[in-house]
């Protein structure tokens, strides 16, 4: 007869940062939104139970390196820097990053005219590295991306810089605010791995391409994006 161990299903434990939506968010206490439903087919998939740990974003990889998590899924983008370090999946997600300005606000059109302008990023999002490039900003550094958005309601910024969904969500959710129409660079999103779990990097991988061939994760896509 099977064994206890033999029945007991395997474990994937995810590390996000749930202030992101719609990729990740706390409704009623538990974390949900595209990318935790993502993972939970994954998990189906590979008949693993996916257990995901809320952390703060710039601690994610650091407790990918230390083993507290084995897998990173945060809206995260896979970046020159962030390769040296740890490896990503196939792109699962294009992004770019846009401008939240005031609704009255049209001096701003393109990422230049934000010199002289204070500008709200999240520390170690991929807009603070944008923003830090530009010279003669007053970059002014939040721990997440609603502190931002509070900020630039109370005046305290002239613009936030931020990922194009969260930011849509934001400005949907709060009057007042709207997307500058200035142009960034894409962005990929991809799923973060130690280097050398090779194994475990295989089996998402070939999850992430099941889903993506089954139409889950196009239903994903309608429900979250549309
Ligand atoms: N895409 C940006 C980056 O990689 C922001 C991601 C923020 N994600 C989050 N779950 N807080 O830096």
């Amino acid at each position: 007869s099977l064994s206890a161990t033999a029945l007991a299903k395997e474990k994937i434990y995810v590390g996000t940062n749930a202030e992101f939506p719609p990729f990740e968010y706390l409704e009623k206490g538990e974390i949900t939104g595209f990318d935790i439903e993502l993972m939970n087919e994954m998990g189906k998939v590979l008949d693993a139970e996916v257990k995901v740990q809320d952390m703060a974003f710039d601690g994610l990889l650091p407790a990918l390196q230390m083993k507290k998590v084995d897998v990173v899924i945060a809206g995260m983008t896979a970046t020159e820097e962030r390769k040296k370090t740890v490896a990503f999946t196939q792109p699962y997600y294009t992004a770019s990053q846009v401008i939240i300005v005031k609704e009255g606000d049209n001096s701003i059109k393109s990422f230049d005219d934000l010199k002289g302008k204070r500008v709200g990023v999240m520390l170690g999002f991929t807009g603070d590295t944008v923003v830090s490039e530009i010279e003669g900003v007053k970059v002014e550094r939040f721990n997440a991306a609603y502190a931002g958005i509070m900020a630039l309601k109370a005046d305290k910024v002239d613009a936030v810089v931020l990922d194009s969904e969260p930011a849509k969500n934001y400005v949907k959710q709060n009057a007042g605010l709207k997307i500058a129409e200035a142009v960034a660079a894409q962005e990929e999103y991809a799923i973060a791995l130690r280097k050398n779990d090779k194994e475990l990097l295989e089996k998402i991988e070939k999850a992430l391409a099941e889903v993506k061939a089954n139409g889950t994760y196009d239903k994903l896509l309608e429900k979250y994006f549309n």
